[in-house]
């Protein structure tokens, strides 16, 4: 497996560890990743940014792709356009080239790549770059590195569109979940994650770096659309983003245990807790994130 240059400069992930907080080849994952992928697209309300000229895009890359659920629908709406997919999970890269092939799509293909190395294309491949959702594996300096990738990879006037959040289990009215966030929070410090000191740490501190971060790599026109995802009982999006919750914090776990946040035993406590609190009629939890996107000069 490739490794991205930032991984030895961590002090608490020992060199040979996965950047992802959570295990990349974890069939769970893998699972609660396509159904994020539904609840998302359609917070989104479309695939592009409305603002765009489609008409000008032709080659579209979507980094840390997961098992395809995006790009598949850009490829199977989108005909006339080449698609690539890159990602550093065997298992989603081998899943979504299984459906891909299934849906018989001729113009999409996913690459075995790390998003924190160099990317392995020639300077003007594309004209649109999407990344969703790389908080999780991006250290703080990987950031205006894979920006600064992206402008060179992109074609003049190519369009380089990042959605993240600063928060995954929080704002809600369940106490679980809201300790779970800051020992997220906190976790990101300490792994080189955040844009956040820990004393404070209550979210990650991304969302108002993106347009700084794209301005400084030399985009322009810079936008930004903020969504929100009300799952609060009584909510259409109740069950599936509980459940998503539900499975990524049992996926953390582990994360949570090297990053010293809790034991194990109060870990356990805690995550019963969480899925009691969920299942109230009177939970209320609404998940913020949100879109920066600009253009390379032409
Ligand atoms: C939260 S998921 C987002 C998936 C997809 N973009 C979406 O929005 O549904 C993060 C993805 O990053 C991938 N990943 C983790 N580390 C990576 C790295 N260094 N380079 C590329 N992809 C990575 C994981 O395998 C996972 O598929």
């Amino acid at each position: 497996m490739s490794k991205g240059r930032w991984h030895y400069q961590m002090a608490n992930i020992h060199p040979s560890e996965n950047s992802y907080a959570v295990d990349p080849e974890s069939a769970m994952e893998m699972a609660r990743l396509m159904d994020l992928d539904i609840i998302v697209n359609k917070q989104m309300g479309g695939l592009f940014p409305p603002d765009i000229d489609l008409g000008k895009v032709h080659d579209v890359l979507d980094i840390a792709c997961g098992p395809g659920g995006w790009a598949m629908e850009v490829a199977f709406e989108h005909p006339d356009k080449h698609v690539v997919g890159i990602d550093i999970s065997r298992a989603m890269l081998e899943y979504a080239t299984a459906q891909a092939n299934m849906q018989d799509l001729q113009n999409i293909e996913f690459f075995f790549m790390d998003a924190t190395a160099s990317l392995e294309f020639p300077a003007a491949s594309f004209d649109l770059i999407n990344a969703r959702f790389i908080v999780g594996f991006m250290w703080k300096e990987a950031w205006p590195e894979l920006i600064k990738e992206c402008m060179r990879i992109l074609r003049p006037g190519g369009i380089i569109r990042i959605t993240d959040t600063d928060r995954v289990f929080s704002p809600s009215n369940s106490a679980a979940l809201e300790k779970f966030n800051i020992f997220v929070s906190k976790a990101f410090v300490r792994t080189g994650r955040s844009f956040c000191k820990e004393e404070n740490a209550n979210h990650f501190g991304l969302t108002p770096m993106l347009g700084a971060l794209l301005a400084a790599a030399g985009c322009e026109n810079i936008r930004k659309i903020p969504y929100m995802l009300n799952y609060s009982a009584g909510k259409p999006a109740h069950f599936a983003q509980t459940h998503n919750w539900e499975m990524g914090l049992a996926l953390l776990v582990p994360f949570f245990r090297r990053t010293s946040m809790a034991s194990q035993e109060e870990l356990e406590e805690l995550y019963q807790q969480v899925l009691v609190e969920m299942r109230r009629d009177d939970f209320r939890g609404i998940w913020y994130f949100m879109s920066a996107y600009g253009a390379k000069p032409m």
